[in-house]
């Protein structure tokens, strides 16, 4: 059953100031260059102020996609609608909270011309995106290559952001989570290759194959890679526990597994060899088993009590289902008939996986991103949390009723969906509800219970002090003890700037 109501007292985040400081590094970490402890010169301008680009582009997304979904008769309205979802809100979210998570892991504070060229990377990966699902539909092959290079370039330059910030040993015993990121970054070039090439409607044969390597790339790939890398540090923060010892170790070696994987079910899919392929989606899975133990053991110790870790933990099992469905349809499917097994893979990939992680994801890091003080967090935590256990439990069963051979399959996406949607009323009320308690805690003029632990301090390693794995918070630009915020603001939707990851279990 899932908590509906907000977080305990005693879960809250450590309240003193400056406490991360004063942990040291655990013995073995590298200690990081001077260069990654010296604070970057954080925007003054954007600090504490919402960014259009950054933080508003994933609701365009999905809001076009609610307007798109109520209006069936667009020219291949799944079509946009997986492609609004997976290729604008999803791709820009990844965009945006990597390049967040990489300032926090390395202590690298926005500064901003950084802030600038984010900007620029969302606008490239916006307008490129929007090409795609306007030239797809209508037919006009040259927007969709264009939208496909616009969308390529700002990951690239993406990749190369990332890779600059992590330079130098930056990021400590983190740094394995910037190999995904650039593993990933390097896949959607190659997928929207693939796309560009589906686009031009090639026989069945052809589609079949292209489909199969595409969804591959850019689902297992470009997706996959990140929400894995990213899930090290953040899954034990958001169900509130510690990582699972070695767990950055079996992350690294599940990276192999994963990257041999989509290049095999890639390659046998584009050479039309199907036990390639075949062996590619076993590779993977193999791959997510060395990775998963660490998903469990955060959970064996403290279970699954939020809508957050609940959606995640949905999303993650629906990739495990598509990962599955690909498998059996490369061992038995022929090439020629894509179109009967796969053709309700999107929906699955949109409806199960892309917005129950990219919501519950927002609900955790929604209140991170706003709060520091611990009642900001439990005002939003508390809508966030509202109905729960109905918001998790009707869109999976309803799109376990979809695929089945139910009646009114129709009445069951809509029912699903909407209850999925309710989300984005919700993150407003919680925005809202944020405000107001930090607010009221300005108006008290209370500083205490203010969090300053960084995002890296959750990811401590059960069997070793809690303590920053790469070194003293002496750059930490949440270290400020404040409630006034830090250097640099989350991206999403929080109109402030955040307070770091919520530490997991004090
Ligand atoms: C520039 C980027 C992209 C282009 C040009 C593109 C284009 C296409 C095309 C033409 C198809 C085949 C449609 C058909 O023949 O029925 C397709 C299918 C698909 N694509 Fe993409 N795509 C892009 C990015 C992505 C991304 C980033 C994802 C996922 C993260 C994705 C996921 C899918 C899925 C799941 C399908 C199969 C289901 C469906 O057709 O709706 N695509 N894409």
């Amino acid at each position: 059953m899932i908590r509906t109501a907000g977080i305990s007292e005693n879960e809250q985040p450590a309240e003193s100031s400056g406490r991360a400081e004063s942990q040291g590094a655990p013995s073995g970490s590298p200690p990081a260059p001077s260069s990654t402890r010296m604070p970057a010169q954080p925007s003054a301008r954007s600090k504490g102020k919402p960014r259009v680009l950054r933080d508003f582009v994933s609701i365009l997304w999905l809001t076009a996609a609610i307007v798109a979904a109520l209006n069936s008769s667009l020219m291949r309205w799944d079509w946009v609608l997986v492609h609004m979802v997976l290729l604008g809100a999803l791709s820009h979210a990844v965009l945006v909270w990597s390049e967040y998570f990489t300032g926090k892991l390395t202590h690298r504070a926005p500064t901003d011309a950084s802030n600038r060229a984010q900007d620029a990377r969302a606008i490239l990966l916006l307008v490129g995106g929007a090409l795609v699902v306007w030239g797809f539909p209508a037919a006009h092959w040259a927007l969709v290559v264009v939208g496909a290079c616009l969308v390529a370039t700002a990951v690239v330059w993406h990749a190369a952001h990332i890779a600059t910030r992590f330079r130098g040993g930056a990021g400590g015993r983190f740094r394995v989570v910037a190999r995904y990121y650039l593993a990933a970054a390097c896949c959607l070039p190659l997928g929207a290759t693939y796309g560009v090439l589906l686009a031009a409607e090639p026989g069945d044969t052809w589609r079949g194959r292209l489909m199969a390597a595409h969804i591959a790339i850019n689902l297992f790939g470009w997706i996959g890679l990140t929400v894995v890398g990213t899930l090290l540090f953040l899954w034990p923060t958001v169900v509130r526990s510690r990582m699972a010892p070695g767990a950055e170790r079996r992350t690294a070696h599940a990276l192999w597994f994963l990257l041999v994987g989509v290049v095999a079910i890639a390659t046998g899919a584009t050479l039309g060899t199907h036990w390639l392929a075949f062996a590619g989606t076993l590779t993977y899975a193999a791959g997510i088993g060395v990775w998963a133990v660490t998903l469990g053991y955060p959970l064996r110790r403290k279970g699954m009590r939020d809508f957050a870790p609940a959606s995640i933990f949905a999303g993650v099992c629906w990739a495990g289902i598509i990962l599955v469905w690909l498998a059996v349809f490369m061992a038995l499917g022929g090439w020629d008939t894509v179109s009967d097994h796969l053709y309700q893979i999107g929906f699955v990939a949109l409806w199960g996986f892309a917005l129950q992680l990219l919501f519950g994801a927002l609900s955790y890091l929604m209140a991170s991103a706003m709060g520091g003080a611990p009642s900001v967090r439990r005002a939003m935590d508390t809508v966030f949390n509202w109905g729960a256990t109905f918001r998790i439990a009707v869109p999976n069963l309803a799109l376990l009723a979809w695929l089945a051979p139910t009646p009114f399959p129709g009445w069951f996406a809509v029912l699903g969906i909407a209850t999925l949607a309710s989300f984005v009323p919700l993150m407003f009320i919680g925005a809202f509800a944020g405000v107001h308690a930090k607010q009221q805690l300005r108006a008290t003029g209370s500083h205490a219970g203010t969090s300053t632990t960084n995002l890296t301090a959750a990811g401590t390693s059960a069997t070793g002090p809690r303590t920053n794995p790469t070194g003293p918070h002496t750059a930490n630009p949440n270290a400020t003890g404040s409630t006034g915020g830090v250097a640099d603001g989350a991206p999403g939707t929080a109109p402030t700037p955040p307070h770091g990851i919520v530490k997991g279990e004090q």
